[in-house]
Order: C-alpha cells, then structure tokens, then sequence
C-alpha cells in the first residue's frame, strides 16, 4: 500500500463510489454538437450543450429556470436557448435572456442557470463538473494521436448499465482476453509490474499480441484473421483518473474516456489507434497526402472494437444485476484491481 492512503480508504463500497468531480469528464463527441442543442448526463447531472454563430461552446444545467424542463428540447436562437415550452430564452452565461410575454409593469426574475467550464479538446467536448476555480489549474486527458498524422483512429461508444467500477476493472484486468478469443486481441498476459499512487494506477503485462504493423498492407490483418501471428509484446494499462489508457506494443495505442452517468449506468468512448509510424517512405509524402490517408482509414478497427465491445458491456452488466441482488465482493486474484478499487475511494474521498 503506498504511504499517503488514508486507512479508512478501500472500507466504503466501491460499487456505491461517486465521482471527484475536480476533473475534466469527455461528455460527447465534437462532432455530435452542431446546430442544435445538445442534452448529456454527467453523474446524475443534466447538461445542455450548444454552439454560439462563432461556433464557441458552452455548457449550462439542462433545466429551464421557468418549470424547470430540459433547456436541451429547444433550440439555439440568436446566440440563446429557446426552451422548447414557454420560449423563454437563456443566454451563454446562463441569464434570462428574453420573456416572450413578459408585461411592462413585470420584472425578469432573478435566476441564473449553473454554467459549467467547457472545452473542446482531440474530438471531444469535455466538460468540469466540480469547483469552476480549479478548471483552469487541470487539464483533460491528453490524446496527441488524435491530430497526428502517424495514427489511424476508431471510435466505439460504451453505453453501459453498471457503475463504472465495472467497466475500469474491466479495463485493467488483461486476464479477460479469455472473452474476446474469437476477435484475437491479445493472448497470455502475465502482469509483470503494478504502480499505483494517488492520481493513477498503471499495470504492465507481458503478453502475445496477434498483429504487426509494420508494413503498409499490415492493417489487412484487421480485416483478415489469416495473417496474424502471434508474438510478445509488452501491454501496458493505465487509469490515470477518471480515464484508461492502454498501449500494447508500439503498434496500437487505446483510451477509453469515461463519462459515468448514474451509479448503475456509465457511458464511455472507447478510442483506437492503429501507429504508422514503421512506414518512413509514408512520412516523406505531402501532409495533405497523409491526412487523406488517415482520413480514409478512420474507423478501420471498427468491427474489432464494436465486437469487443459488446461481449464486455454483458459481463458488466450481469456482475450490476448480480451485485444488485447479492452485493457479495467478488473473489480477486488480481492485484491492479484492488489498487484500482483504492484510487477510486481515494478519489472520492478528496
Ligand atoms: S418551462 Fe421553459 S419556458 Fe416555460
Ligand atoms: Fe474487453
């Protein structure tokens, strides 16, 4: 146990855990934000997003400050939100802005819609659901392959009804390649090295990994079991807090953004990327080349992803049903887990 953990920490149910909300949560896509607003939950907390003309974004409760329904019904009007209802309208800093039927001896009531810190970083729109004054000193999750030239990406989204626990224990726990034999992904893990303080916890495996890229029709072993050969490769996984990274060699790299919504429900994005980096001759070609490259080949993985995917949003669904029923703690051999346990009790406990 590293020195500074409190030893009440790792009593409390991690299933019941809540969320630090002094960190930088990917709500939705950039892409899923466009004209209109745009409603998400962030642990139990309605959002609306929307875009003013100059395309900048914002983030305001999702309650119209009239009857109190979902600011995120209506529409983006001059630079305001039209509440699909009575039509007041809410501005970015979230005043009244406008009362359609407001008479002249009438004031506008005195109310202000919670406004949340938002930016849009890598393809996502991330928003700080805590203390406003902290938003400036952190920083979201860095994803420099999102831009970069070298890396193809694929995006899967993970809606799933079990509290987020499941899913980062799920995501740590490199023994579950067991599930997914049928999409070969990774195979004999063994883990080698565990670190863990108060911000993250990183486990690193000794495993085979099925693919090499390192020439260019190498992504074809994505499509094409046949060509995959197994060999060692070092698989790393990490949960800097709130979020997973992974790396299994040097030819993919994986975050899965979480987004909990509820104690029983999470969303999460699940990010790929395939490296080019092994193809020099490709490097030496025009950026505008490159980009039509990278472009073209999004969603490469996508099939791979999905499926994987899929099979683990059961298992974490049925260990929700289960504990719901009978919360009996699971009998864990594997020691990230319960370091992943403890940071997320640490986490909630600041
Ligand atoms: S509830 Fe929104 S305008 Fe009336
Ligand atoms: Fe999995």
């Amino acid at each position: 146990m590293p020195p500074d953990v409190d030893p009440a920490v790792g009593r409390g149910d991690v299933r019941q855990a809540g969320i630090n909300p002094n960190h930088w949560y990917a709500v939705a896509r950039s892409s899923e934000v466009t004209g209109q607003p745009h409603g998400v939950t962030l642990w139990n907390e309605p959002i609306v997003l929307f875009r003013t003309h100059d395309q900048t974004l914002h983030a305001l409760a999702d309650r119209c400050p009239h009857r109190f329904v979902k600011l995120s019904r209506g529409a983006v009007v001059d630079d305001t939100l039209e509440c699909a209802y009575h039509g007041w309208r809410v501005d970015a800093t979230g005043q009244i802005a406008d009362i359609p039927y407001l008479e002249s001896q009438q004031k506008v009531p005195n109310c202000q819609v919670r406004s949340f810190p938002v930016r849009e970083q890598d393809g996502f729109i991330w928003v700080f659901p805590g203390d406003a004054t902290l938003a400036a000193s952190r920083e979201p999750l860095a994803i420099p392959e999102w831009q970069h030239l070298n890396y193809i990406a694929t995006v899967s989204v993970i809606d799933c009804e079990a509290h987020f626990s499941f899913l980062i224990e799920n995501l740590m726990d490199m023994y579950h390649g067991h599930l997914h034999q049928d999409y070969q992904a990774w195979a004999d893990p063994k883990l080698e090295v565990l670190e863990a303080d108060g911000d993250r916890v990183e486990a690193r495996y000794q495993a085979q990994s099925y693919y090499r890229i390192d020439k260019i029709w190498s992504i074809s072993q994505l499509f094409f079991p046949s060509l995959r050969r197994l060999h060692p490769e070092r698989l790393t996984v990490s949960y800097p807090y709130p979020n997973w990274t992974s790396t299994l060699g040097d030819d993919f790299k994986i975050y899965c953004l979480f987004s909990p919504t509820h104690a029983t429900r999470t969303r999460a994005y699940l990010i790929h990327f395939t490296s080019l980096n092994a193809f020099h001759r490709l490097h030496k070609l025009p950026d505008g080349f490159r980009r039509f490259v990278k472009d073209s080949l999004f969603g490469s993985a996508q099939k791979l992803l999905d499926g994987l995917v899929e099979q683990d949003v059961a298992m974490l669904e049925d260990e929700q049903v289960a504990y719901l029923k009978q919360p009996t703690p699971p009998r864990e051999l594997n020691r990230a887990l319960i370091s992943v346990q403890r940071l997320i009790q640490q986490q909630v406990a600041q």
